[in-house]
């Protein structure tokens, strides 16, 4: 036995809704046999987990990891069994020994072999008598895999969608398809796709089966357009990166376009590259904030200095993609706003910012809606969201587009 504190989730029963989200779409064990893991406190649209930490004696356990012997305590997932253990976990693609981003069994990129198979070590209990296998050369002879769904016609497109192509006011007609991929490094309490983002149950796909439907879709909707979205679709680096190439292969037409909708806060200047060598035509880095209070407000994370490295790394990638891709590329960029999250000051200087590398590159203003948590914030006006318009032209930036109640607006003046 071993008294080591240990996470279990506990149910607030006056907060919960019985909304059943937590017990239909998390892979979780149930709250009486409760790993610690921690999904359901972050996937609550009601904030009714919490997550206590508790000093309880555990049997032990003994597991094998690459080969060689341990005793680990019971009930706890894989992932925790590895750090215990001195594993060097990341939320950084190829970092440390083991890249574990959403931590919500969305993105597998934290998958390796568990008795054989693929499996996420974020979300899966140890047991008596478990084979782990961590080494990147024996989990990369597996086919990555990874949870995409909706895949349907899209009216609007997204932050990389051309203006010119999106259909302005309220009128409706599809100029995309687009999957989601779930699972997301951030903890949005705007979410608007959270019940994608979050849910963790579905069966994976791999990059090719993903890259079919897609196909079968963009046949079905007359369209050239493919674009992924989330969640973050970024997080699964080599699933990424094998479906835009899958993609490609299946759709050798001149018009083809494979649009990547991503919050950039992990993407370096080499995955950048990776993604448009293998085929990415379009792009549309959604930033959160400039400031990092402003960043954390929006991304609803705790910790300082991971907010900080993330909000570093979507500025950089913003700078870098207009640094070597302007023009070759389709790059949209997506900026925030709701009074209740971000400044005008703050949109000013976002503007600003942008305008002094590319002032004719295409912004999207997005009004940020009450979803999820923030179910008291008021969706910004029209008039709110053209003046936003107005302060990024002003800024210097010449194709601002908006998202509003009324529909797309811009670029030019309202
Ligand atoms: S980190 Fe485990 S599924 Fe995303």
């Amino acid at each position: 036995m071993v008294s080591i504190p240990f996470r279990l989730s506990r149910k607030i029963k006056e907060r919960c809704l019985d909304c059943s989200f937590c017990k239909n779409h998390l892979s979780c064990p149930g709250i009486e046999r409760c790993i610690g893991c921690g999904i359901c406190i972050d996937a609550c649209p009601h904030e009714a987990r919490v997550l206590d930490e508790i000093l309880v004696e555990r049997r032990l356990v003994k597991i094998k990891v690459d080969g060689e012997s341990f005793e680990v305590p019971e009930r706890i997932t894989v992932l925790r069994a590895l750090e215990l253990l001195g594993f060097r976990v990341s939320r950084f693609p190829r970092e440390g020994d083991l890249s574990a981003p959403c931590r919500t069994g969305g993105c597998w990129a934290c998958a390796i072999i568990l008795d054989g198979k693929l499996k996420r070590s974020c979300i899966t209990p140890i047991h008596d008598g478990m084979s782990i296998e961590t080494k990147r050369a024996d989990v990369e002879r597996l086919e990555p895999l990874r949870i995409v769904s909706s895949f349907q016609g899209h009216p609007s497109g997204g932050v990389g969608t051309p203006y010119w192509i999106k259909p302005k006011g309220l009128v409706s007609r599809y100029i995309e398809v687009a999957c989601f991929a779930h699972g997301c490094i951030l903890r949005c309490p705007t979410c608007q796709n959270w019940d994608i983002t979050y849910s963790s149950r579905r069966a994976p796909l791999t990059p090719n089966q993903a890259a079919e439907i897609m196909t079968h879709e963009r046949l079905r909707w007359g369209v050239n357009r493919m674009a992924i979205s989330g969640g973050e679709c970024t997080l699964n680096r080599r699933w990424l990166v094998e479906y835009i190439m899958k993609l490609r292969e299946l759709n050798r037409n001149e018009h083809a376009r494979f649009h990547v909708d991503t919050n950039a806060v992990i993407m370096a200047p080499d995955y950048i590259d990776e993604l448009i060598e293998v085929g990415m035509t379009d792009i549309g880095p959604d930033v959160k904030g400039l400031k990092l209070e402003t960043f954390m407000r929006i991304s609803g994370l705790k910790d300082k200095e991971l907010s900080g490295r993330l909000l570093q790394t979507e500025w950089r990638a913003v700078k870098y993609l207009i640094d070597e891709y302007y023009e070759k590329v389709f790059i949209g960029i997506g900026i925030p706003y709701n009074p209740k999250l971000i400044s005008l000051d703050e949109i000013y200087l976002i503007g600003e910012k942008i305008s002094s590398w590319a002032p004719d590159i295409q912004v999207c203003a997005l009004d940020y809606r009450p979803e999820f948590r923030r179910k008291d914030i008021r969706r910004p006006s029209y008039s709110e969201m053209a003046q936003v318009k107005d302060i990024l032209q002003e800024a210097g930036l010449r194709h601002v587009v908006c998202q509003t109640v009324k529909g797309l607006i811009g670029p030019g003046k309202v």
